[in-house]
């Protein structure tokens, strides 16, 4: 047993998450976005698991090198393409495709010998972040500039609000600028996948449930979670009421009470900003967390009748802990949680 907390990830979550996928948009192909290390979640791992999927994305360049280094043989497609001509010529050696976003990518990709390579095109429905403008779009700038693309693509800003009116016009900008294109369309991220139907096209593009987190605050019961963060109870401390635990002391202790110290910390990912009485699972029951966590370690209160030891796990989300129910106490998503685990954490792969 090792003091260190454990992210254990169920490989069998993620392809039953991916399977759903696949059910809601049963005519598209798929690409699994396995960007930012799968979440968190070991992206050479999870990409040797979907070895049979469609494409997977990553967000940089290296991040498709580390793949390829690893031995991932499927199709990686690179959503911020590429910044210069060293990327440029090492998408070209790894055959990672790049989504061109902006006139500069065009450029390097003309003015290099490799006009042939393929691309996807990112357009700017209305989130404002990467892609061509429809007038860019229209102007021809990547249309009969004889580069090879292979698709067109772009991102909805509110997919994780189903009622958030956007959408729509988004989908509907998208279908406008590329009605009259042979090839292949996508705009679909998990929240699309799961509430818009009509946005699935050609090629859907889950993260996120992928991970069996919800895109929105609330917990979706057709996903399974494939993350369960765990750290062991490192000492048991007996409180006296009146006694204050931790840095700025500021929590103090109504009753006589036991307090477990678990490790885990800010330093490992697990937000220093999460509230007193944040839930965890002490032998698959809630307890709270108690005073301030800090870098290595944290407080949770034990109930009278808790048996409790050193080396004993103790939950911080996962299964019967949903990360949304986390995430959304620190004002936040399961995203940045899953993602915001550090290099301390350890990973284990298991099934089921
Ligand atoms: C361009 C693009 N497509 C797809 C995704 C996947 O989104 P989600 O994790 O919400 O499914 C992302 C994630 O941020 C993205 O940036």
């Amino acid at each position: 047993m090792q003091n260190r907390p454990v992210a254990r990830i169920h490989l069998d979550a993620i392809q039953a998450n991916l399977e759903l996928a696949r059910q809601f948009a049963p005519r598209s192909r798929s690409m699994a976005v396995v960007k930012a290390d799968a979440y968190g979640h070991g992206a050479v791992e999870v990409s040797r698991l979907l070895g049979d999927v469609d494409a997977l994305a990553v967000a940089r360049v290296e991040e498709g090198m580390s793949l390829r280094a690893a031995g991932i043989t499927s199709p990686i497609v690179v959503l911020e393409g590429f910044i210069d001509n060293e990327e440029l010529e090492a998408l070209r050696i790894d055959r990672l495709t790049p989504v061109l976003h902006s006139r500069y990518q065009v450029d390097l990709l003309k003015a290099s010998n490799h006009v042939d390579i393929p691309v996807w095109v990112k357009v700017d429905t209305g989130m404002h972040r990467l892609g061509f403008s429809v007038e860019e779009f229209r102007a021809g700038m990547t249309q009969g500039e004889s580069l090879n693309v292979i698709g067109v693509m772009s991102h909805l800003a509110n997919a994780d609000d189903p009622g958030h009116r956007e959408n729509l016009d988004q989908i509907d900008v998208f279908m406008e600028m590329t009605h009259d294109l042979d090839v292949a369309l996508s705009i679909a991220n998990s929240g699309a996948i799961i509430n818009y139907p009509s946005s699935h096209l050609d090629w859907i593009r889950p993260g996120i449930m992928l991970y069996g987190c919800a895109p929105g605050a609330q917990p979706d019961d057709r996903l399974k979670a494939a993350m369960t963060l765990t750290a062991p109870v490192v000492s048991v401390n007996r409180i006296t009421v009146g006694e204050s635990i931790g840095y700025g002391s500021t929590w103090v202790a109504a009753k006589d009470t036991r307090v477990a110290v678990i490790g885990i910390g800010y330093a490992d990912g697990y937000p220093r900003e999460l509230p007193e009485g944040t839930p965890v699972l002490v032998g698959g029951q809630r307890r709270g967390v108690v005073g301030r966590i800090s870098m290595d370690l944290t407080f949770v209160e034990l109930d009278a009748g808790d048996q409790v030891e050193p080396g004993d796990t103790v939950i911080l989300w996962g299964r019967g802990l949903p990360i949304e129910e986390i995430a959304s106490l620190h004002g936040t998503i399961g995203y940045t949680l899953m993602s915001g685990l550090t290099g301390r954490v350890g990973r284990e792969f298991c099934r089921g």
